[in-house]
């Protein structure tokens, strides 16, 4: 079992930020990468659409024979992580309690941002999960939609992507977080911008380096470490023609990505 490779899903290129990170804590562990960019984006679609794309990839997962699952989605962990934890017998971790965990231990003053996709804003699933570790913070959530496509255009430091996010995080900072979590995979792409637009006073807290470290935690606990080296190069299947996903996934991972393949998920 400790030589499997852990899963690692998002709807596109997003959840690279996650085996980026994971590559950087745990390089000796081999990693499978599912991308459904025939169906991104999850962040705009319904609750019970990504519910069935996200057991569809978990599925294509378990069929790799993988040890464990990352949802490397906030929009999917946000709607689909307990009934995966619950259906599949293999450990199942998603992007937003480690998030939560790490906003929890920053924050000062109790009052927490929170930015996301519109679905993962809709279902409070970060508010659910930062009250319940801590009752008395004060969460204040917005979505930021055209974040997605300007972390995917390379535009993180481009003057449009600044004034969106002036527009966006405006009432958040009028609230005075002294926290914001970054509820989105794309979004560490922008957090040199971000953290310019927040100022100094505010910590923003990146999901992606909180799951890698919950992921190495659990494995450990469960006795799931590989302890064979050097682990090979991770694969990488797609639900699309692989272009695009190689192109900014380059951009996304920091190196060229090879040995990308297409599959479906019917
Ligand atoms: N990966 C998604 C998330 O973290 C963002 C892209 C999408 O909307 O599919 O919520």
């Amino acid at each position: 079992m400790p030589e499997r490779a852990i899963g690692i899903f998002d709807s596109g290129v997003g959840g690279l930020t996650v085996l980026r990170e994971l590559r950087s804590q745990i390089p000796d562990e081999p990693l499978v990468y599912l991308g459904d960019t025939a169906r991104v984006p999850y962040g705009t679609k319904s609750s019970s659409t990504v519910l069935r794309y996200a057991h569809e990839a978990a599925r294509f997962l378990l069929d790799q024979r993988v040890k464990f699952l990352v949802v490397a989605c906030n929009t999917a962990s946000a709607v689909a992580l307990n009934g995966l934890a619950e259906r599949y017998q293999v450990p199942v971790i998603g992007v937003i309690e480690p998030g939560a965990r790490r906003a929890l231990e920053v924050t000062r003053n109790g009052r927490i941002g929170v930015i996301g996709t519109e679905g993962t804003i809709r279902s409070g699933a970060y508010e659910r999960a930062l009250l319940a570790g801590r009752s008395d913070v004060v969460v204040h959530a917005a979505a930021c939609p055209l974040f997605v496509p300007l972390a995917e255009e390379g535009w993180a430091c481009h003057e449009v992507a600044r004034l969106a996010a002036h527009a966006y995080l405006a009432p958040l900072l009028q609230k005075k977080i002294d926290t914001l979590v970054l509820g989105c995979t794309h979004y560490p792409l922008l957090k040199q911008m971000l953290q310019e637009v927040v100022g100094p006073d505010v910590r923003l807290v990146d999901s992606a380096q909180a799951t890698a470290k919950a992921v190495a935690s659990r494995l450990g606990e469960y006795r799931l470490l590989c302890q064979t080296t050097p682990a090979p190069l991770p694969r990488y299947f797609v639900t699309d023609i692989p272009d695009r996903f190689k192109r900014v996934g380059g951009a996304f991972l920091g190196k060229e990505l090879h040995g990308v393949e297409t599959v479906s998920l019917d």
